[in-house]
């Protein structure tokens, strides 16, 4: 078997590499100026059923220079992105390896399959260049065929949607970010709310003009907890693969760092300076009075980062915190559109809301 592929290759390594390198186009893998050994930089002893493991693309991505210099011709910078999935909260590429098959179809429909993540889910390793790290990969349905992508955000979804071996903890990102939610993190399109008063620059806290349009994406949460580290939701020192610490906790003492993934872009001053929900810092720094937690309690507790299936406003209750009033009732009701007026109908902390208005 893997002598036959060992033909393959030298016979697929005939292909006509100074064409190809003649074109300004050519993806870096494929351009012969870049990597000396051409195909055979990646294909020599190399299991086609398992796509090649991870090991392959760490020879030139990873941490041993020596490697490198060998590999592909000088003067040619490589993104070193080991150190990425050495740190705590990471993709389990390295961790989960043979399970990969360049023939299986994402999202997943065998709910028995094991969960994976290889660079080649992500990255087509023929088609990838920095201008476009996600060309060649499949995943947006259009009718019967899967096209290739075009956001970040549908690379994700083959595997954080509708897989059918989605771990139980973890929910449908598709549906949590659709854009027909009553609210949802503006990842796939215009948000809904057109006056998110503390949001910060460059993102527009009023809608004034058609063009005031404010799009984030999974990668502006989602990454490195260092700036200068390569991009990409290789690791992370905080949870979820952050890119900034979020505390998730009830009775949290609020600080900067505690929320400090929100305040890059929610302004804090605005937050607990109650612009928007006159409440606000009560909940969030506490008061120690005995009718709320003397450390507050985190943005979770209310809000999905995501977005709400139910309500406006991101609202969607944390259960290990908040439950029914004492007449069984939990909801949220919104008062007005931009009023920042609503009902709450729950109980938190022993204070029943039945309801309370603001
Ligand atoms: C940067 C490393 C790299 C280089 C360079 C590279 N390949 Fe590949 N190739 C891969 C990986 C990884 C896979 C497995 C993809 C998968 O399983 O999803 C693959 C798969 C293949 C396959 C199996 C069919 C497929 O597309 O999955 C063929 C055939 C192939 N490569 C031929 C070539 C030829 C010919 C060249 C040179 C023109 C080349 N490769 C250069 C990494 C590379
Ligand atoms: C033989 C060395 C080599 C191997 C093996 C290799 N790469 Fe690369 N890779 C390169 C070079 C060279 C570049 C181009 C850098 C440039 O042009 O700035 C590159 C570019 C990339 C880019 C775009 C990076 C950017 O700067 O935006 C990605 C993503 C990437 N490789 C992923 C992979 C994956 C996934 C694998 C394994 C399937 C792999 N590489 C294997 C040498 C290699
Ligand atoms: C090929 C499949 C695949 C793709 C594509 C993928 N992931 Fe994952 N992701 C996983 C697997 C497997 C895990 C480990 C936990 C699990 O099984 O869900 C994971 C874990 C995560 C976690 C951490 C969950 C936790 O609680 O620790 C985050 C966050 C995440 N992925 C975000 C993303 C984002 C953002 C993208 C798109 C840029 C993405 N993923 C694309 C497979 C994938
Ligand atoms: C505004 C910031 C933000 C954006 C944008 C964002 N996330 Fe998250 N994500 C979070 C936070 C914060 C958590 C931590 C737990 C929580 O709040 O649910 C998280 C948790 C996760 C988890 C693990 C827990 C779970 O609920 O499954 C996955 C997987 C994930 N996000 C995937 C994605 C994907 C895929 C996208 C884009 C389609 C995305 N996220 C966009 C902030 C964000
Ligand atoms: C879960 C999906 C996923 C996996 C697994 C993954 N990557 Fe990435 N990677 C991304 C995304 C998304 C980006 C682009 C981020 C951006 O442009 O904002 C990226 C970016 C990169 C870059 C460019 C970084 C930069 O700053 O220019 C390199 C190089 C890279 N990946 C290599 C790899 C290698 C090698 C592996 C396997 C060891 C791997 N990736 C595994 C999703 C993934
Ligand atoms: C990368 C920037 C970014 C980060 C980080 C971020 N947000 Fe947002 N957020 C936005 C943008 C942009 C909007 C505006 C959506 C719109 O136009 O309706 C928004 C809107 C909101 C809304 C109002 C949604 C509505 O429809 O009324 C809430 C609530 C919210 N964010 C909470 C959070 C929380 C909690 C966190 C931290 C877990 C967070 N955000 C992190 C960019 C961000
Ligand atoms: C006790 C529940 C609760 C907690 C805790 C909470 N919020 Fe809110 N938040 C609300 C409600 C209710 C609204 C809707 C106000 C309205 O009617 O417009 C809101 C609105 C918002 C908005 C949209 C309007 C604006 O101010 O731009 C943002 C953003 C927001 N919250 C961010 C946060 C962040 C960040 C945290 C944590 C640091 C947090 N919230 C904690 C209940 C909460």
């Amino acid at each position: 078997m893997v002598l036959k592929q060992a033909f393959l290759i030298v016979f697929l390594c005939g292909f006509p590499f100074s064409v190809m390198a003649a074109s300004p186009n050519i993806p870096p893998h494929l351009d012969r100026q870049k990597l000396v050994y051409g195909c055979g930089s990646c294909h020599v002893g190399f299991n086609f059923r398992s796509g090649g493991g991870t090991n392959g693309c760490l020879n030139c991505h990873g941490n041993s220079s020596k490697v490198i210099r060998g590999l592909v011709s000088a003067g040619v910078e490589i993104k070193n992105i080991e150190s990425e999935f050495k740190k705590t909260y990471r993709h389990p590429t390295l961790e989960v390896s043979g399970v990969h098959s360049s023939k299986e179809e994402l999202p997943e429909t065998n709910p028995r399959a094991p969960r994976h993540a290889d660079c080649a889910d992500c990255h087509d390793p023929h088609l990838v260049s920095p201008a476009n790290r996600f060309a060649g990969i499949k995943g947006k349905r259009i009718g019967n065929i899967m096209a290739d992508i075009t956001n970040e955000y549908e690379l994700c979804y083959r595997c954080h949607a509708e897989s059918a071996n989605l771990p139980g903890r973890f929910s449908n990102k598709r549906a949590e970010l659709s854009m027909n939610n009553p609210s949802f993190h503006p990842v796939e399109g215009e948000g809904k709310n057109s006056v998110v008063i503390s949001l910060l620059k460059p993102y527009k806290e009023k809608k004034v003009n058609p063009a005031d349009i404010s799009i984030i994406q999974c990668g502006d949460c989602h990454g490195s907890d260092s700036p200068s580290s390569p991009k990409g939701p290789h690791g992370s020192n905080y949870p979820y693969i952050l890119a900034d610490n979020y505390s998730t906790r009830d009775n949290e003492p609020e600080s900067v760092y505690a929320y400090a993934l929100c305040y890059r872009c929610h302004n804090r001053a605005s937050i607990l300076g109650n612009e928007s929900f006159k409440f606000h810092s009560l909940h969030i720094q506490g008061k120690g009075n005995g009718a709320v937690a003397v450390g507050g309690t985190s943005c979770h507790t209310c809000h999905n980062s995501h977005g709400s299936t139910e309500y406006k406003y991101l609202i969607k209750f944390d259960p290990e915190v908040v439950s029914p009033n004492s007449k069984g009732m939990l909801k949220f009701v919104e008062k007005g559109v931009s009023s920042f007026r609503g009902e709450c109908y729950l109980s938190c902390h022993g204070v029943d809301h039945s309801p309370k208005s603001y």
